[in-house]
């Protein structure tokens, strides 16, 4: 069933977990998150960058996760828009079917440059309002992530706009956001540490002081890949040529869920298990050249991933736990707590 992501993150702050926001291009992607979910019994987020719509076209990622939620009915699922660059691209979102969408005004339309305060919250409001009314959930950022080798990001180090808390309590207010996702030092992809991160580099005192301000908020973690040692071992072993890194240890993680986060991004863990699974069959089955037998070991390694991360955010067992609120209904709720000036 396809849910909005105000209920599953508000169900999951009742319930102290967190809940992973996988990122998906294609079928054999969105089969991974669905089976992981089936078998952890796991509320889930699905999500779209800009990129992954243009790739699939937008109507075929559509009409997929369809299928996801015709054939995966116990299963509340969110779709949602990762890093809407601008009002218009959510709202095509929104049109589109998506129950969630970021609104990332962060950053200016070229996904890029660092923007203003007044920009943000003039973005990020006109978003709230726009989808509220047709009851839709909406994450903000306040902060820049580091790195920009997705094309998400300033190209900065991930110390050199990390949120600050005064700023991230007058946002909130300012834009009566669902969600908010802070900078505390990680970046896109899979180069985010040089060595395992110390609070020097890993800001988890900057995310708990945003926390005691904004109790109510549900906090986003972006760039929340661990990049596992075995996953980089598997595609240097079959060819591959990754340079040492370190991801955000799922110890800080779970941290960031005993305060407030409620909703961990994840996208490279799974692009390595993927790359990891299809090397090792080039490398050992030279001989092969039917895709399926790739991309089935490529998906069941996705699927291992989502499946180990949904038991360790505290996702898994809680599909069953409610029933969905209709968009209308949200939105009719949204009615009654209008946003403040
Ligand atoms: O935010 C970054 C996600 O990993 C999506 O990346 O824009 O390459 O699809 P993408
Ligand atoms: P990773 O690159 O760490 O997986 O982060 C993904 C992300 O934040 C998507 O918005
Ligand atoms: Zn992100």
């Amino acid at each position: 069933m396809l849910v909005t992501m105000r209920q599953v993150l508000d169900e999951a702050a009742k319930g102290g977990y967190g809940v992973g926001a996988f990122n998906v291009n294609n079928m054999e992607q969105i089969q991974a998150i669905m089976e992981a979910a089936r078998e952890t019994k796991s509320p889930v987020i699905v999500q779209a960058s800009r990129g992954a719509r243009s790739y699939s076209q937008d109507n075929f990622l559509y009409h997929l996760m369809l299928a996801a939620t015709e054939l995966y009915p116990e299963i509340p699922t969110v779709l949602h828009l990762d890093h809407g660059n601008s009002p218009e691209t959510c709202k095509s979102a929104i049109e589109m079917g998506f129950t969630s969408v970021m609104m990332d005004g962060s950053l200016m339309p070229d996904g890029k440059t660092p923007s203003s305060f007044e920009y943000n919250v003039k973005v990020t409001r006109e978003v709230v309002e726009l989808a509220h009314a047709r009851g839709v959930t909406v994450e903000g950022e306040i902060g820049c992530l580091g790195g920009i080798e997705d094309g998400h990001g300033a190209g900065l180090d991930g110390l050199s706009h990390l949120t600050d808390p005064a700023q991230a309590e007058e946002f909130v207010k300012a834009t009566g956001l669902d969600a908010l996702a802070i900078a505390i030092g990680t970046s896109h992809g899979a180069y985010k540490f040089t060595k395992k991160p110390t609070g020097e580099t890993l800001k988890m005192d900057r995310l708990i002081e945003i926390h005691k301000r904004l109790p109510e908020t549900h906090l986003v973690m972006h760039g929340s890949s661990s990049v596992p040692k075995d996953l980089q071992d598997i595609i240097n072993q079959y060819g591959g040529k990754l340079k040492p890194t370190w991801g955000v240890p799922v110890e800080e993680i779970q941290l960031g869920i005993k305060n407030g986060v409620r909703k961990i991004n994840v996208d490279t863990d799974n692009r390595l298990a993927i790359t990891g699974a299809i090397r090792k069959v080039f490398m050992e089955k030279p001989e092969e050249f039917d895709p399926r037998s790739y991309l089935k070991p490529a998906r069941e390694a996705m699927k291992k991933v989502v499946v180990q991360r949904m038991q360790q955010f505290g996702q898994a067992g809680h599909a069953g736990d409610y029933q969905p609120i209709s968009l209308a209904e949200m939105a009719k709720r949204y009615a009654t707590v209008p946003v403040s000036a």
